[in-house]
């Protein structure tokens, strides 16, 4: 399969932080990636912009370095390197104060889309959407991209949202969560409202409850400073799993539109219960058997409280919803990197073959990674003569088979999410009223658990994790599907 490429205007792509970890593993390598791909016009430049007094030809040496180590372009000849490279220029900029300023003004004659990537520090948010505004460089066609963490808390994020409105209208602000920019991810919605199959099964009179799991194999690594502050929870709950949630529960949008999209996302955040505490599993990894560290010893801290791991049994008061619970689980060092949705459906209210036949719920589980596919468990007669024997077997579509290599090595989401800025579209990011939202329900989330002084449960590293989470759904009669490679 050939993908399309579809051309986005010129444009101007300014991007704070580019010395930085995320600039160096995603932002550039995904830029040269569609620059690879023809979708850059001739005229589109891309400046970076950071603290570090190196010069264009410097930063363009470290952009050849770190596209050879995080990802080159699929079948890009060794000499589109310069050409991508001569795209880049490189100012020294001081956020806070006066310096670099004029001359990154200078770099940006065109009134033409023009976007800022804040690949920094929330801190430096406010300072630098008010330089940008204070220098010229804020017109009807400027954009400002985000990422996460977008606060720490509902106050903090409602901070950053009324800095950021001081100079930026809504319709500028793109707040990335990168889960929205996967391929698998937008497939949710490709599933649900392109196919008449699902969407009239798709409420509580049909499904039992519905699992959503990100687990990872990778540990804290080197970011214990970050990590130990945030929590499985803030770093993984309150955004991606809370999108995830948002695709599978929301109503049919009218419209595949920014705000059609947005508002029912909303909807479905506002409808969440406060979760209980006994709906609530915290763990934390130990050392594992092949020497690496537990998480108390990478974070640096031997009484650290914070979790890697978290199971939650969410609940969305609403007609479609109420009565079918949506088990959230998210984990660092698991025995497999899987991200994988489970629509577990409800048993037949009688089985004509009788009870002993066997037989079992349909389940749909929709791979998001690796493996990228969806896969229906359906129930068919055991072949052979000797009576109505029933057996579940798996209706498996693995999107690597089915589309070709595409499908099953899809552009990397930074990929989609830039081009969309581009683009000015908004329907794959977070509007800043979903944000708050989230973190309203995530709050009290974390209070809860803080108040009480509890303390994560020990789990062992390459594990699904601590014991307790599978006991949370054994007591409601379920089970966990499997993390599997
Ligand atoms: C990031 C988290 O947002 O997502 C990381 O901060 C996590 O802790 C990562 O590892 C997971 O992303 P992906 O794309 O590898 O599933």
């Amino acid at each position: 399969m050939v993908s399309r490429v579809i051309p986005v205007d010129p444009f101007d792509l300014v991007v704070f932080g580019a010395t930085g970890d995320l600039a160096r593993r995603k932002i550039i390598p995904a830029l040269f990636r569609r620059f690879c791909a023809g979708q850059m016009p001739d005229t589109a430049r891309i400046v970076g912009a950071a603290r570090s007094a190196i010069d264009t030809a410097a930063f363009r040496e470290q952009v050849r370095a770190a596209i050879g180590e995080f990802g080159g372009g699929r079948d890009c000849p060794h000499d589109t390197m310069q050409g991508f490279l001569s795209r880049l220029d490189y100012v020294c900029i001081d956020a806070r104060g006066t310096a670099g300023w004029s001359e990154l003004a200078a770099l940006l004659p065109h009134d033409r889309v023009r976007a800022f990537y804040f690949s920094v520090a929330p801190g430096l948010f406010g300072d630098l959407a008010a330089r940008i505004h204070r220098h010229g460089m804020a017109s009807a066609q400027t954009r400002i991209v985000v990422e996460k963490p977008f606060g720490h808390d509902h106050a903090t994020a409602r901070a950053l949202n009324h800095e950021l409105a001081e100079h930026f209208d809504e319709g500028q602000i793109y707040r990335i969560d990168h889960y929205l920019g996967k391929e698998t991810v937008q497939n949710l919605m490709a599933v649900r409202f392109s196919n008449v199959l699902f969407e009239p099964l798709w409420n509580s009179q049909y499904i039992d409850h519905i699992q959503i799991t990100v687990a990872e194999t990778v540990g804290v690594g080197g970011r214990g400073e970050y990590y130990d502050k945030s929590g499985a929870m803030r770093d993984m709950v309150q955004n991606h799993l809370m999108q995830l949630l948002c695709l599978i529960a929301m109503e049919p949008p009218s419209r595949f539109d920014p705000d059609a999209v947005r508002d029912e996302k909303l909807k479905v955040i506002r409808a969440l219960d406060p979760v209980a505490p006994h709906h609530i599993v915290r763990g934390q990894y130990e050392a594992g058997s092949d020497g690496a560290p537990g998480y108390r010893e990478a974070v640096g801290d031997p009484r650290s409280k914070t979790e890697s791991y978290v199971a939650i049994k969410a609940n969305i008061s609403n007609w479609r919803w109420a009565g079918t619970p949506f088990y959230l689980r998210t984990g660092k060092r698991l025995k497999a990197r899987s991200s994988v949705i489970n629509v577990v459906f409800k048993t037949l209210p009688h089985s004509i073959f009788g009870p002993d036949a066997g037989g079992g719920a349909n389940i749909l589980s929709i791979r998001l990674q690796p493996n990228e596919g969806i896969t229906l468990r359906v129930t068919i007669k055991e072949p052979g003569p000797g009576g109505m024997r029933l057996i579940e077997v798996p209706l498996d579509m693995t999107f690597a088979e089915a589309l070709g290599p595409e499908g099953g090595d899809p552009p990397d989401a930074y990929e989609r999410l830039i081009m969309d800025v581009i683009r000015g579209n908004q329907t794959l990011f977070m509007r800043g009223d979903e944000v708050e939202a989230a973190w309203r329900w995530t709050d009290p989330v974390i209070a809860g658990w803080t108040g009480r002084g509890e303390a994560p449960k020990p789990y062992a590293s390459g594990s699904a994790g601590p014991d307790a989470a599978e006991e949370m759904l054994r007591r409601d009669g379920r089970q966990w599907r499997g993390i599997n490679p």
